[in-house]
């Protein structure tokens, strides 16, 4: 069995970015930015947004890290990603998702220029993903697992891939870079006929359903490689969709949680800045 060090690739991928942003600012004297906006009190939400900031610092984006109260209206979230639309030195602008209940997250979203939409939420850039369009911005955490399959050799073509959870954030896009990879997948929820039956005939398990330690050795298929995105909060501590124990006696590969999927959705959040940056100021 081999551990999938999402850790490990993140730094490194960090360590390129670093590389390239300062080369870039040599030649053009100007740095990425980055505007995220988080709307009230949530604990995790507040706990993803500190790590990216640290992230930005590290490879040299410049971040503005804006932190809205609770009852902010719609209106006034409108309004400030408006204003970021506007600014040059802004690249990329990221809504941490979730927003307070009274608030439209689709509208939101749609507001977001096209081109600095860093997180590949818009309905444009996910249609451009299933088209197999190279240079539209993409969902991060798919993305960051579509890293991890090309840095550790795993080919996709003709394999059964089982992904558990329906997303806009996760499970949609995974499925459209699982078609234009050449796989045969398969997108399932916790309401699926037979799940058990699914997960059984998987090469390629994609878990991202939020249910603590859901899947066991005994329903994954000797040798299969096994993705977690789970990230549960329990009285033990941090805990994936996967029975970790259990299940990495039977994996090939596997991601731990943490330090598996987590990182990578940060380091591709870097990199879809980067790519934002070199479109908006047109360095191709
Ligand atoms: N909430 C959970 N994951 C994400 C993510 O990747 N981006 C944003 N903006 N919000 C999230």
């Amino acid at each position: 069995m081999n551990i999938i060090d999402g850790k490990k690739i993140s730094s490194n991928i960090k360590e390129e970015i670093k590389k390239e942003i300062s080369v870039l600012k040599e030649q053009t004297g100007k740095m990425p930015g980055l505007a995220i906006i988080i709307v009230g009190e949530n604990e995790a939400s507040k706990v993803y947004v500190k790590s990216k900031i640290k992230s930005c610092e590290e490879v040299g984006i410049k971040s503005i890290n804006c932190a809205l109260p609770e009852n902010t209206s719609e209106e006034e979230i409108i309004n400030t990603i408006k204003e970021f639309n506007k600014r040059d030195d802004i690249d990329g602008i990221l809504v941490q998702l979730p927003l307070p209940k009274n608030i439209d997250e689709k509208k939101i979203i749609d507001v977001i220029s096209l081109n600095k939409d860093v997180d590949g939420f818009k309905p444009e850039n996910l249609g451009l993903l299933f088209l197999g369009e190279k240079k539209s911005l993409k969902s991060c955490t798919p993305l960051g697992i579509m890293e991890l399959f090309y840095r550790y050799n795993i080919d996709l073509k003709g394999k059964d891939v089982v992904i558990i959870g329906r997303s806009n954030i996760v499970g949609k896009p995974m499925m459209g870079f699982m078609i234009n990879a050449g796989a045969t997948a398969t997108i399932c929820n916790s309401n699926t006929k037979n799940l058990e039956e699914k997960i059984k005939n998987a090469d390629i398990l994609i878990v991202a359903m939020g249910k603590a330690k859901y899947v066991k050795g005994s329903m994954v298929k000797n040798g299969a490689v096994v993705i977690d995105v789970g990230i549960n909060r329990t009285e033990n501590g941090l805990c994936g969709d996967v029975d970790y124990e259990e299940v990495s006696k039977k994996a090939s590969y596997i991601t731990p949680v943490p330090g598996g999927v987590g990182p990578m959705t940060v380091a591709m959040l870097l990199k879809n800045t980067l790519s934002a940056f070199k479109i908006n100021k047109q360095i191709i």
